[in-house]
């Protein structure tokens, strides 16, 4: 991956609009220019958002999600469709439908995932208001929504059978998703990553927000070319903290997978291995802990989370 002049100049525009964090409320301006701004964003800070999809994704099939081959999925601020994309690849679609309040974003999203091998059936959508979804995709887009926007993703959501929102993992949106998973629970099971369906203890204190690392793929270590391209956009590309919540309605939920039943409680952020112990922060039902478990009793974990942090989404406590 190598990106022009030009490239470059269009992702430092568009990463100043997504970092102004003065607009909590209002509605951020449109930004979208034309196609070569989605194409800039597409290969950078989309591909990026596409890892932590695949990470968020990969939880839900382990908590019991089930394949979406004849579903119809709609891709809510699609932006250059990678949500979408991301999903087709993991559990398919008969047919998805790409929403953004940019009509260049949307007729993006649409031709990338008709040039999808197997490609569902696309369509673009000029409104939402009659739409029920069997899938509702939403992806950093939260943050951006002013109160009219909230209303109508809420309004979706209400016609919606499962709702996927995978968020950044800062301290703000994260918190802001937690609530919105707090209200939907009168009618939605949380499937991932919650083990437990009671009020969001992250919440309970102002200091705490539910949110994880994906793993990030080999060339962003290896490929001499990215590391160049992420230095110059100024982006860690090996850290990449998200929020999610995967909701079905409760009528449909799959049955708690095993693994949720048996262990019941989920890391958030990182765990943090240290000489003799590893130490994490955990999600359960009485609450958030910070737990330390002796290296000597836990080794192999310890390696791992050392080796492979992202990977450990559970500890063994009593
Ligand atoms: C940060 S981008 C994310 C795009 C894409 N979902 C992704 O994850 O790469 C936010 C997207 O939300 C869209 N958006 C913002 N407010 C919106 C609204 N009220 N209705 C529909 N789309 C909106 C923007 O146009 C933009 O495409």
């Amino acid at each position: 991956m190598t990106l022009s002049r030009d490239e470059l100049a269009r992702i430092q525009r568009l990463r100043e609009r997504f970092l102004d964090d003065e607009h909590d409320g209002l509605a951020v301006p449109d930004y979208w220019r034309d196609d070569r701004d989605l194409a800039a964003y597409d290969k950078t800070l989309a591909a990026r958002i596409g890892w932590k999809w695949d990470a968020a994704l990969a939880e839900c099939r382990d908590r019991g999600l089930p394949r979406a081959d004849d579903k119809v999925v709609l891709d809510y601020g699609c932006g250059s469709g990678i949500a979408a994309r991301r999903f087709v690849a993991a559990f398919g679609a008969r047919e998805v439908r790409c929403f953004d309040r940019s009509r260049p974003a949307t007729a993006y999203a649409c031709k990338q995932l008709k040039a999808l091998p197997q490609a569902p059936f696309v369509v673009p959508l000029r409104d939402v208001a009659d739409e029920r979804p069997d899938v509702l995709l939403v992806s950093h887009v939260l943050g951006e929504l002013d109160e009219a926007g909230e209303r109508q993703l809420r309004a979706l959501i209400d016609r919606s059978a499962c709702v996927l929102l995978v968020e950044p993992g800062n301290r703000r949106v994260a918190r802001k998703l937690s609530t919105l998973r707090d209200a939907l629970l009168a009618t939605f099971t949380a499937v991932a990553p919650c083990p437990h369906q009671g009020p969001c203890p992250a919440l309970a204190s102002g200091d705490d927000w539910c949110h994880f690392f994906a793993p990030p793929p080999p060339e962003v270590f290896t490929d001499s070319d990215q590391v160049k391209t992420w230095k110059a956009l100024g982006i860690d590309a090996r850290a990449l903290p998200y929020s999610f919540v995967c909701l079905v309605r409760t009528a449909v939920a799959p049955a708690a997978a095993p693994e949720v039943a048996t262990v019941g409680n989920r890391l958030l952020g990182r765990p943090d291995p240290r000489p003799h112990t590893l130490r994490a922060q955990v999600c359960r039902s009485s609450g958030l802990a910070h737990v330390e478990l002796q290296k000597r009793d836990h080794g192999e974990l310890w390696r791992t989370a050392k080796k492979r942090p992202e990977s450990v989404r559970s500890l063994p406590l009593p």
